[in-house]
């Protein structure tokens, strides 16, 4: 099996229709993620990052080119397979957790897998094994509603990685956390990465976040702009993608 999780090539999108208000969000993107890496997504807002995801994750399909994962090409899928795919072979992590707020956290994780209709004896050790990666054993019986904003990200992350996808998408998974609850939520996913092996692309708009994770692609007006990886420690590489946001064009960073 090749070590490509994803390739995506000369990716175009465009919304609305012809001969009407057309915007292109994505202009001829092409990159790959190998197995084990840790990409960040960043840009001024509106560079198309999240348009960018959304193709990857499939929730989105480009105006043009194609996105392989794990070999498997998803743009030309119907949607039945697409979301059989997606349940299977992908770990959503939201900005605002998309926890179910009548589900325990144990329930929730095991959702995906719950859903794939894995027995309830197998579910329960896998859900243990990704509570205490993500330090929430001792949350499992309780209620969304009343952990903090941190432990619900942890919860989200352990269900994003339950049933062990070939990556984990992030859109700005930090957003609604405080700085504290956002480095610890970075941390345990660079555990993950390094530990498991977890692949991961996340989207995030804050360079501190984005300072965790191996290699960032930089994108404006639908175009790559540049990649950089991390050589050093995290504060090196955040003081590296300070000046290559300093370098837009525009200082319009997503706020
Ligand atoms: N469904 C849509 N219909 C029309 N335009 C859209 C749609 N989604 C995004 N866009 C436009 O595409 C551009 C990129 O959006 P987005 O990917 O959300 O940017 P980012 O996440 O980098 O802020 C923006 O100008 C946005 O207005
Ligand atoms: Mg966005």
């Amino acid at each position: 099996m090749s070590q490509i999780v994803v390739n995506a090539k000369n990716i175009y999108k465009i919304f609305g229709k012809k001969h009407e208000n057309q915007f292109s969000a994505l202009n001829d993107v092409s990159f790959t993620i190998k197995k084990g890496e840790f990409v960040g997504v960043m840009g001024p807002s509106g560079a198309g990052k999240t348009t960018l995801l959304n193709v990857i994750s499939t929730l989105e399909k480009p105006t043009n080119g194609t996105v392989e994962i794990s070999d498997v090409e998803i743009t030309k899928m119907k949607q039945r397979e697409l979301d059989d795919f997606r349940s299977t072979q992908l770990g959503f992590i939201f900005q605002d957790f998309n926890l179910l707020e009548n589900l325990t956290v144990y329930e929730n994780i095991a959702l995906p897998l719950s859903l794939q209709g894995v027995s309830s004896r197998k579910i329960k050790p896998r859900v243990e094994t990704v509570a205490k990666k993500l330090g929430i054993e001792s949350i499992l019986e309780k209620y969304p509603a009343t952990i903090s904003g941190g432990q619900k990200q942890r919860a989200a992350a352990a269900r994003a990685l339950v049933h062990e996808p070939a990556i984990i998408l992030a859109d700005e998974p930090t957003g609604a956390l405080d700085s504290k609850n956002a480095k610890s939520l970075m941390e345990a996913l660079v555990d993950l990465n390094r530990r498991d092996e977890v692949t991961i692309m996340l989207v995030t708009h804050d360079p501190l976040s984005a300072s965790y994770c191996k290699r960032i692609l930089f994108i404006q007006d639908g175009l790559l702009y540049k990649e950089i990886y991390r050589e050093g420690s995290t504060n090196e590489f955040h003081q590296h993608i300070l000046n290559v946001l300093s370098e837009f064009a525009t200082t319009d960073v997503d706020e």
